[in-house]
């Protein structure tokens, strides 16, 4: 057991009572290297299947399959993007893990073949416990194979606790192979016979237990009353057992107290397992709420049970940050709040923030008043409608970064200080983030405001939405920016070009609309980006090759498109159509496309925001393309 301590002045004090220290440091010099580093050592985050990067909703405690339904429908009705549907415990009977309520869910199995026949997924939660019951094959089967934590090591006595599923319920050891083989069957058989979901929400893994301990308390030994306990511990209830197993008790080779912090990071791995098992070729994912490093290896993480408040808002921009620092790229809060109720604006508000996290989900807890999109009044909806539509533009962006996290360890959410770490007045930035290095998200996390306050380091930025560009003046400064109730403010920083797509409600119908690219130019009137495009769901891309890649650059007014990698050929003849050039130094006199100038109505530039868009244009994905002005 290790105690940590930071304190101001950069003080780190360790307090342990035992063991063996291995320390490795990281010399960067960069942040951004020192992630790259930590993750070469424990290895690197998943690449989830693109269709995860669309829009989730969830909430504990529809009720009933009537209600999950007329969500979906309401979602549908009002044309809002949403890829993922998830069903919580309450679709459970009596809440035990692979069962279905016969009566409140009843049809849930034709349900989900409606949600993909509309390209859309489902996504069920498991929990980590299993009832002890002699009439539930989970458990019979699980007894049978031995793959239950024991009280201790002298006794073969299962340790019973307490969770959702009433009565006694035992702990799977999901760090032995016969556990992981019981699990990965359930899963399977679940699969197959049951509920044909597309991923696993895996939950209360930390392992969480109602009781502490045990039915039974837990013994007078020093695993569970060691002889110094974490500062955190001695404010609970004095035991290192609150709320989850005795620290003695027994897994196959080993003993609790050593592997505590383990039990997530191995649930998360064996339900990886299981979902390769069940989708031998495509990509699933699985969303874990425990986690340890190099868990994002196999898991997606949201930020737990949160609530509908503004501080709570606040506090995920840094949470999302930190697990940026961890290797966690696929990383999001539950949007709107989870426990108690929302007020229409701040789910606006979070809706609007909620479209940045790289794990973007509407989850709402039982009790908790609706909080849906289409829930909310008229312009409500047109809102959150509109950011989503954003969020899809800018998936092909997101991807290239995940596929960079996946390959070179890289961040996908970045703090201002990440990025530009020698800035001193960047250190204070908390409630600002980018995406990779170039978007930079500004939101509004206070009740009534309709001004933000961001600062913007010395370089060139441009909003999002219409290429203005933020005048000189203001360049490394705190800036007040206008943001009224439909507005959340992003902007691109110079030098970089974003790809883009034209947006559409699910991301099977994304995938197929017409590619476009954000340049951005720095001072120097340069620009540089990527895309990596695969399949969006098969298997293993970069290992199997099987991916295309795409580079592009401007310099003396000449912009690159080229192929380095033609892999994956994508079926829709997939072409960049939108072309748009932020901060050109002055108005374009003609403008080439590979070699033929274009007529002049086929772009615009609009010269007071310096703004060059050039539209409705064909240009093959896996072609090199050369676009050209003169001054
Ligand atoms: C936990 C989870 C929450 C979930 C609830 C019921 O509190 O963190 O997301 O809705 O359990 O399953």
């Amino acid at each position: 057991m290790t105690d940590v301590t930071l304190l101001p002045g950069q003080i780190l004090t360790y307090r342990v009572i035992g063991g063996v220290l291995d320390f490795y440091l990281f010399m960067g010099p960069s942040p951004e290297n020192v992630v790259q580093q930590y993750l070469e050592l424990i290895g690197r985050p998943v690449m989830p299947p693109y269709w995860a990067l669309g829009f989730h909703l969830s909430k504990w405690d529809y009720g009933n399959l009537t209600v999950m339904r007329d969500v979906v429908e309401s979602m549908r009705a009002n044309d809002m993007p949403h890829d993922v549907q998830y069903a919580d415990i309450d679709y459970m009977d009596e809440q035990k893990s692979f069962t279905v309520d016969p009566i409140n869910y009843v049809g849930l199995g034709e349900f989900i073949d409606d949600v993909h026949a509309h390209g859309q997924r489902f996504i069920i939660i498991l929990d980590h416990t299993i009832a002890k019951m002699e009439t539930y094959e989970p458990y019979t089967r699980g007894h049978e194979l031995d793959v239950f934590i024991k009280y201790n090591s002298d006794t073969n006595e299962e340790l019973i606790g307490r969770m959702w599923p009433p009565g006694d319920n035992v702990f799977p050891d999901y760090m032995h192979e016969s556990g992981i083989n019981w699990w990965t069957e359930q899963c399977h058989q679940f699969h197959n016979t049951s509920l044909d979901f597309d991923a696993l929400w895996v939950d209360m893994n930390e392992p969480s237990n109602m009781i502490d301990g045990s039915v039974n308390g837990c013994g007078e030994d020093r695993w569970n009353r060691p002889p110094y306990l974490p500062k955190l511990y001695k404010v609970f209830s004095g035991t290192l057992y609150e709320e989850t197993l005795c620290m003695d008790s027994d897994h196959h080779g080993s003993t609790h107290y050593n592997v505590h912090s383990l039990y997530g990071h191995s649930h998360a791995k064996a339900t990886h397992r299981a979902l390769e098992k069940i989708f031998p070729d495509k990509r699933s994912f699985v969303l874990t709420r425990s986690n340890f490093p190099s868990t994002s290896r196999y898991a997606g993480h949201w930020l737990g049970d949160n609530k509908s408040q503004w501080v709570h808002m606040r506090w995920s921009v840094i949470g999302m940050i930190e697990f940026g620092l961890f290797g966690f790229p696929f990383i999001g809060a539950d949007i709107c709040g989870f426990i108690d109720d929302t007020t229409e604006e701040m789910c606006q508000r979070w809706m609007q923030l909620g479209a940045f996290y790289p794990f973007a989900r509407n989850h709402n807890a039982r009790d908790a008043i609706p909080q849906h999109p289409t829930v909310f009044s008229e312009t409500m909806t047109n809102v959150s409608r509109d950011i989503l539509l954003h969020r899809y533009t800018l998936i092909p962006f997101l991807y290239t970064l995940f596929y960079e996290a996946n390959t070179q360890g890289s961040t996908v959410v970045r703090s201002l200080m990440h990025e530009f770490p020698s800035n001193v007045e960047a250190l204070h930035v908390e409630e600002q983030f980018l995406w990779g290095p170039s978007l930079l998200i500004t939101p509004v996390m206070r009740e009534a405001d309709v001004t933000v306050r961001g600062y913007f380091p010395d370089v060139r930025w441009y909003s999002y939405y219409s290429g203005e560009e933020l005048p000189e003046y203001e360049r490394g400064t705190w800036v007040t920016l206008s943001a009224p109730l439909d507005f959340i403010p992003v902007h691109v920083r110079g030098g970089y070009i974003l790809p883009t797509q034209e947006p559409a409600n699910t991301t099977v119908y994304s995938r197929r609309n017409p590619l476009g690219l954000i340049v951005a130019l720095n001072d120097e009137q340069r620009a540089a980006g990527n895309l990596y495009w695969d399949d969006g769901e098969s298997r293993d891309p970069v290992d199997n090759g099987a991916y295309s890649l795409l580079e592009f650059t401007v310099n003396q007014r000449r912009l690159s498109m080229s192929v380095i990698r033609d892999s994956y050929v994508p079926p829709d003849n997939l072409a960049f159509s939108l072309i748009k050039v932020f901060g050109l130094d002055s108005a374009p006199s003609s403008i080439e496309v590979d070699s033929v100038t274009l007529s002049a109505d086929s772009y615009t530039f609009d010269a007071d925001l310096k703004v060059l868009i050039i539209e409705d244009q064909t240009l093959a994905m896996l072609e090199d393309h050369i676009i050209s002005w003169n001054n």
